[in-house]
């Protein structure tokens, strides 16, 4: 055979899924990154304190390196590893909200690695309250940075079968829990200015958050395009589906389509409308619209939808934050023409 080139077999490399806690969190501890529920959608985590493990979920991600990561940890001890110091704001956000779908920031520990804060000097540290994520971060005993389990500029994945077809070949173990329950990303406030200031509206309401801190701050659509190295992710595109996404107030505004032109409709009530969509869900009220969003989002591109019209809600409570991953999603929205 000399002379002849050899036939080197190489098979894709394959993603293990599992519904062992402690497989998931020696994989981990390892060096690797594991995808794992939380109440509002599926992670991709790391190690924290390993620079090697972190690059890697930026490769499966495909994510730029200046858009910094969120730390999660059940074990209120390794706080005092990833921040300098806990502001009295973010002190008393974490006792009402943790764990729950809040992410603090706060000025971050010097031994943290700066591919997790991407070279800032805060970090953003969230506890979240889904039983199967408390149950491997403990497992783990180290804090774990984790942005959310999609490829950049995708919808985040509420369930693990999202997940799979975000990451199968690229990361090697996905940790299985059920349907996100909240199905959008936390809410994160930055606590290291003397009056707190919401950078990303999500699953904490901005309602709760003044309860507990009524001076607290909104980072407007206006302001946010003015202060990129506050917020680094909110200026690239996001939540973007393959389909074109439309807002309307009703589904009577949605026009009459040329005959094999897919369409879907999500919203409270379809009153009015002209024709049968190919794909719809219709909500009881916002909580549901916002746990079924980002799964309505990939239904319609398996089906082959073209638009997806979205119902508006009202602007309070959850509200808020669905119509900004609304707007996001939307075809005519500015980051739309970013990388
Ligand atoms: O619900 C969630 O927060 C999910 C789950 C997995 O915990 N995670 C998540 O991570 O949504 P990610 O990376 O997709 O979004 C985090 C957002 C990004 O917009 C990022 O720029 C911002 O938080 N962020 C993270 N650390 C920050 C920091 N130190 N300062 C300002 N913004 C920060
Ligand atoms: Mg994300």
């Amino acid at each position: 055979m000399d002379g002849e080139p050899r036939l080197v077999k190489t098979s894709p490399p394959t993603t293990r899924v599992t519904t062992s806690v402690c497989l998931a969190a020696n994989y981990l501890r390892a060096g690797g990154v594991v995808a794992l529920p939380t109440e509002t959608v599926y992670g991709l985590g790391a190690d924290a304190m390993n620079a090697k493990a972190v690059r890697a979920i930026f490769r499966a991600k495909g994510r730029p390196s200046d858009n910094p990561l969120i730390v999660h940890l059940t074990d209120m001890a390794l706080v005092d590893r990833v921040a300098r110091r806990i502001p009295a704001s973010a002190e008393k956000l974490m006792a009402a909200f943790f764990p729950g779908p809040l992410t603090v920031i706060v000025p971050n520990h010097r031994d943290l690695p700066l591919e997790v804060t991407a070279g800032l000097d805060t970090v953003g540290i969230r506890c979240p309250g889904h039983p199967v994520a408390a149950a491997f971060l403990t497992a783990c005993g180290t804090p774990v940075a984790a942005p959310s389990a999609n490829r950049s500029g995708r919808p985040s994945p509420t369930s693990w079968s999202a997940v799979v077809e975000e990451m199968d070949g690229r990361i090697p173990c996905i940790l299985k829990g059920g349907a996100a329950r909240v199905g959008l990303e936390s809410t994160v406030v930055d606590c290291t200015t003397a009056r707190p200031l919401v950078l990303r509206q999500g699953g904490v309401t901005v309602e709760a958050l003044r309860e507990v801190i009524p001076s607290i701050r909104l980072v407007s659509a206006a302001t946010s395009g003015d202060e990129p190295a506050r917020s680094p992710g909110m200026k690239y595109r996001h939540y973007a589906p393959k389909p074109t996404v439309v807002l309307v107030e009703n589904a009577a505004e949605i026009p009459k389509h040329r005959s094999g032109v897919r369409w879907g409709f999500i919203g409270c009530t379809d009153e009015g409308i002209r024709a049968k969509p190919d794909r719809a869900c219709l909500v009881p009220e916002v909580p549901t619209y916002a746990q079924k969003l980002f799964h309505f989002f990939r239904v319609c591109e398996r089906a082959g939808v073209q638009v997806i019209y979205c119902q508006k809600v009202p602007e309070r409570g959850l509200g808020r934050a669905l119509m900004d991953r609304l707007q996001r999603a939307a075809s005519d929205h500015p980051t739309h023409s970013a990388t």
